[in-house]
Parts: structure tokens; sequence; C-alpha cells
């Protein structure tokens, strides 16, 4: 062995067993056994002595054990680390990309690389002789603080690459956590009582920046690979082939497409914004790279970043504003919920001017006052909801909205119930909010399913005064409806012929539609299934209610209370009078020869020739017990389009997942 063998092979053992040392000590999860340990650290020490140069302290002959000796010092970068410009609009793109034409020649080829942005931190990675040996934060761009013992955990990134790659080789890319493992900590951290984090993006960072690498360990954080710095030059001719050699040697790297012109770059941009909710990490926007390395060289950089690349950012999910006001909502079951309503702000690309604050804990520990900057957030397809206020000055701050000792809309009192967070108004269906509420739930898709009835009639018919309960919807009075600005002809015989056709109703439906506290779609088809008739269910005890699967001591008595009111009697009465006909179920027994009897599943994820609710009630049907979350109890995952988290969870349980055509033979 020649003297640079020697000293390659020397530092491909220190790598490798500090590595070993870590999973050891670090993780107690050694990956060789000790024999084998001891004959590579033999061999080192052999060689240290035959290369007779002087043995720097880290070497692992030198120490016992894994010290985190080095965590947070600074550590200059090979080569500084840029940043990106930013983009908000289409035209920035067109300015980005004349500039590239203006700066080569009009006619010159352009071929752009467009990579997700990810939401984390850029991380520099430091390998020598092909051994990681140290890994830095991007820092201010020229020195960042050294995290190597910590991101030796990080999925997505190997400790030795073997390949052929130069001796000094630094690779670059972001640090970040996936939705799925934010959201566990976030729990995890909330029942231990310690730092609940934001967004993903504040929990990766606090995750790499801990003195205890074991804590890192455990947080699951994970990488995707973007560029190189030093070495980085010779070793590939344009972006995309480096992404595939970084793929190759072991880093994780995320889909890229290759595109030539400015629309196939707008297109590119709305299809990720739109598949932006139901990707399992968060991306802020698309970058866009000229991929020709050559190309890159020649249009340089300004500042500190470079001409060649942008970041078309996506709107952002989540955004300040200020609340005007907190107010008070009462929804169909009386309960009272506080509301913020803020000076109307664009966020992820809806106006948004109002936000639940859930309930008055909620409004106590997040501590929203009027007058507050607040933030918002609104990711995907979620209702916006307030993160936190970023008020603190007491002095300057109005006092907390006080809890409403009456109903806000009927002055009826307010109640709580002994372990619920929720206050409700005592005043049922004589408060017109809960009426309306009660209306609209009533005649919803899932009810009545009376087409041509929105809220907005419902609202009026209640604040009118021509629907005092929910039978009155039986009973409507036409020809006053017809002198309301907006109702012609066409609509009231529409809404008559509606109404009509919907008297005769199925018992599952008719339960639901009642608006029970605590009776559910699922629930109405249990009971329906098990009682038949409605007069059975009526007269259910306690007892006959609890042998019902779904159907608990809260549930029970919330259909006892229900059916023993006297005022809901006179309701059920006044329905049947005006033609109501509740159709006894009948659903045949469940067949327990069916391949999805006693089965528990999760249905996830959308599908295209069924609606997710009525895939749930046919299962039910079949003798499935239908979940929504999946756990080790989990027989079977029906995944559609989109399956997010619960797909991965089913994966990593070993649980059995079918598509929708497999759903469809089954309820077939
Ligand atoms: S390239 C020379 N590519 O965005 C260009 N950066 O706002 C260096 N980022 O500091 C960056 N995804 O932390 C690049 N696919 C991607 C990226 C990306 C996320 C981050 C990175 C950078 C910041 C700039």
């Amino acid at each position: 062995m020649n003297k640079i063998a020697i000293q390659q092979r020397i530092y491909a053992l220190r790598g490798e067993l500090k590595g070993h040392n870590y999973q050891y000590y670090v993780l107690d999860n050694p990956k060789i056994s000790d024999t084998e340990y001891d004959i590579l650290l033999r061999e080192l020490v052999n060689l240290e002595a035959k290369l007779a140069e002087p043995i720097p302290d880290d070497s692992p002959t030198q120490t016992v054990g894994f010290k985190p000796d080095t965590a947070f010092k600074p550590r200059k970068h090979g080569i500084p680390m840029l940043s990106l410009a930013n983009a908000f609009s289409d035209e920035e793109i067109i300015d980005f990309k004349r500039r590239h034409q203006d700066i080569l020649n009009d006619d010159a080829t352009l071929t752009y690389i467009a990579e997700p942005k990810v939401d984390g931190l850029a991380i520099n990675i430091y390998y020598e002789f092909g051994q990681l040996v140290f890994a830095a934060t991007r820092g201010d761009g020229v020195t960042g603080e050294d995290v190597t013992d910590n991101i030796r955990s990080v999925a997505g990134i190997p400790w030795s690459l073997d390949a052929d790659v130069p001796d000094k080789f630094e690779v670059r890319g972001e640090v970040y956590m996936s939705k799925a493992s934010f959201a566990a900590l976030n729990q995890k951290q909330q029942e231990v009582g310690g730092k609940v984090f934001a967004n993903p993006r504040n929990a990766a960072a606090g995750s790499l920046r801990q003195l205890d690498a074991s804590i890192t360990a455990s947080r699951n954080l994970s990488f995707f690979a973007y560029a190189t710095g030093l070495g980085g030059d010779a070793f590939a001719n344009s972006q995309s082939e480096l992404l595939e050699k970084l793929n190759k040697f072991g880093f994780a790297t995320q889909e890229t497409a290759l595109l030539n012109d400015k629309q196939a770059m707008f297109n590119h941009y709305q299809t990720w914004m739109k598949k932006r909710p139901s990707l399992d990490y968060e991306i802020d926007g698309m970058v866009f790279k000229v991929n020709d390395f050559k190309q890159q060289q020649l249009l340089g950089s300004v500042a500190r970043a470079p001409r060649w690349a942008i970041a078309y950012k996506f709107p952002a999910e989540e955004v300040e504003t200020v609340v005007e006001a907190i107010t008070w909502q009462v929804g169909r079951t009386g309960v009272i919920t506080p509301v913020a309503n803020m000076k109307a702000v664009n966020v992820a690309g809806v106006m948004v001017a109002r936000a639940t604050l859930h309930n008055i804990q909620e409004l106590a520990r997040k501590d929203v006052r009027v007058g507050d900057r607040v933030v918002i957030r609104r990711a995907g397809d979620v209702i916006p909801e307030v993160v936190k206020s970023l008020s603190i000055d007491e002095e300057n701050r109005a006092a907390p909205t006080p809890v409403p000792t009456t109903c806000p809309v009927c002055d009826a009192a307010v109640g709580q119930e002994p372990g619920e967070a929720a206050i409700r108004c005592t005043g049922g269906l004589s408060c017109s909010a809960q009426l309306k509420q009660r209306i609209k739930h009533f005649v919803s898709r899932d009810g009545f399913d009376i087409e041509g009835f929105g809220s907005k009639l419902a609202e009026a018919l209640v604040d009118k005064g021509l629907v005092k309960s929910i039978a009155d919807v039986f009973q409507l009075d036409f020809e006053v409806l017809a002198t309301w600005e907006g109702m012609g002809e066409k609509k009231i015989t529409n809404l008559k012929l509606a109404i009509e056709s919907r008297k005769k109703i199925a018992l599952s439906r008719f339960i639901y539609a009642l608006g029970i506290r605590h009776i559910g779609q699922a629930t109405a088809t249990s009971l329906a299934q098990h009682f038949k008739t409605l007069k059975a269910l009526q007269d259910a005890n306690e007892e006959n209610l609890l042998e019902i699967n779904d159907v608990g001591p809260e549930v029970a008595a919330s259909l006892r209370y229900f059916f023993a009111e006297l005022h809901n009697q006179e309701v059920l009465q006044h329905m049947f009078e005006y033609g109501v006909t509740v159709l006894d179920d009948e659903t045949p027994e469940v067949d327990n020869s069916h391949p999805l009897a006693e089965k528990t599943v999760v249905i996830t994820g959308s599908f295209s020739q069924i609606k997710r609710n009525q895939a749930k009630i046919l299962l039910q049907q079949l003798g499935a017990k239908v979940a929504s979350a999946v756990s080790k109890n989990t027989d079977i995952l029906i995944a559609g389009e989109k399956a997010g988290s619960k797909l991965k969870k089913a994966e990593v349980l070993g649980i059995q997942v079918v598509d929708e055509a497999q759903l469809l033979e089954w309820l077939s």
C-alpha cells in the first residue's frame, strides 16, 4: 500500500468507526458485532502506526464512546452557500427567463429543471475520501454551525459514498420533517407538556439543534439533496445529471421535471400547488434552475443568489392579520363557539375574514384578544384557524373577551356540562340560531335531501317566523313564500315537488336528520339495522340500546332523552300528520361469510366512483366496522387517490391495503 492509499483507508476507517460508535453509544443500536468492530479498529491502529503521522484527538483509536464535542461550533463551508431570489407572479418568471436570453443570446436553447422548494433548513455535508466527516447548517452562508453528530440519524444521507467522488466533496440539501412525523411529535410533546412546534420547519430546526443526538434521532428527520459545493464542478454537466448521480449514491432526491417554455413552467407550478396538500412534506414553492452547468456558469451570481435559479413561491398558508372582534356562534345542538373576526387577508389563495377559536379553553390557551396581531393558517382544504397571537404587550392590549353567560342569539342561560369543553345555549329550539342549524341539517344531502332548500332559505324561514320546528318544513306557506323576492313560480314548484318526493324516507336517514346529539350517520345506520322500525327504536330501553356495537352510555342516554322529551314527540307527531312516512329498515342480516364481515376497515383518499360516506354505509351493511384512524387493530385500509399519512402508516404496520376497484368489487 502506498502512502496515499494508506491515508485514504485511514479516513474511510475513521468515518466508518465513528458511525458505529454513534450507532452503539447514541442509538443503542449497533449495526455490527463487537468482533467485527475490533477487526476494523485494529486495522486502523496498524495503519496509523504505519503512516507515522500525528494522530488527531478525535480518531476512534484515541477516544472511547461517542463525544459530541464539536456540537454547534462554527464550521466554514468549502464554498459559500448561496440563497435564492423569489418570484411571486408569472410576470417575474417571464423576466427571469428574459434576463437569461439577454445574457446568453436570444435564441440560446434553455432548459429549466423544476424542483419543489422543500420547507426545511439547508445543510452542507462534507465528505473526505467518500466518508462523511462533518455537516453544518447554512448559517450566514459562509460559516454555519456544526451538526455532524445529529445529521447521522437523518434519513436520506449516506455516511459513506461507495463511488468515485472527489476527495473533498460537499453535498447540499434540505433537512425537513414530514407532516406525519410533525403531527406525531407535537402530539407527544403535548402529552408530556413539552414544547409544541408551530410548523414542520421549526420542528426540524429545533430537532437538529439538540445537544443529545439521540433526541434528534427520535425525531424522524429526512433529507433531500439538491446541490454540491466543493468538488462539484467537474462532477456533472447538468443539474438533472447531478441529481441522478447523488440519488445513485444513496441521497434522497425529489421528483423533478425538465421544462422548455414559460407556459410549461406556469402549468407545472399550478400542478404542484394542487398537489401540495397531499404531499407528505411541506413545500412552499417551485424552484426553477437553468439545467445546463455551462450556461449556469455564464449567467453567474448577483449578491448572494445565482442568476440561473429562482424560487416561485406559493401563496402563503400562514399570514398575519388583526382581530377586529371576537363573536360567539351558536350551533345546531346549542354549542357556543368563539369566532375571530379579522381584517380580511388572502391565505393560500382564499380571502379569509373569520376563523374559529374552537372553544373557551382554546380561546384562553391562545389568549387571542380584540386588536391583537395574529397568525392565521389555512393548509390545503383545512378550515382557517388562528395559530397564535403575536401581541404580548399586556399594557396596550384589550382585556380578554368575557365568556357569555346568556346566549348571544336568544338570551337563554348558558350552561356547561361537567367534563365538556363546550358551553351551550339552554334555549333548545326556542333559540333561532339552533333552529336554523337544525333545519339546515334536517334538509341536507345526508338527511331528507331536499333539493333547492339551501342555507339562505332556511335562515329566512326562521327569521320570518314561517318555520318554528323541523316539522314545519312539510307545512310551508307557499303563498307567503311566493311573495318573497327571488322566489319565482318555477322555484316554488320545484321546491314543492322536492319536498313532496322526500316524504317517504329510510329509517337510517330519518334518525340522522333528527339531529340527535352524538348520532352521526354511522350510528344512525347501525340503529336502523338493529331496530328495523322507528317504533322499536323509540321503545328501546338502555339495555337494548347498549347491545349495539357503536352505542355507549352517552349515546344511549342522548337517544332516550330525545324520544322522551314531550316537545320532540309533538314535532314527530306533526311530521306524520303532514305526510312523512318512515320506511322500515330492510337491510338483510349481516352475512358473516362476506370477507369484510367483522373486519375493521379504514377509508382514506378520494374515490372517483363512490362517495366516502356512501362507501362507509355500504361497508357497514356488509358487517365491517369502519374506523377513522389506522392502528394495529385495523384489518384493511381502502386507499383512494391522494391517500396520505394513513396509507404510510398502514404500510409501516403491514396492514392490507386495497384500492377503489377492490372496494367496488366487494360492494357489488
Ligand atoms: S437551491 C444556489 N433547491 O431554499 C441555490 N434550494 O430560499 C441554492 N431550498 O437556502 C439553493 N428547496 O434552503 C435549492 N430544491 C431546492 C430547494 C432549496 C429548498 C431552500 C434552501 C435555500 C432556500 C433559498
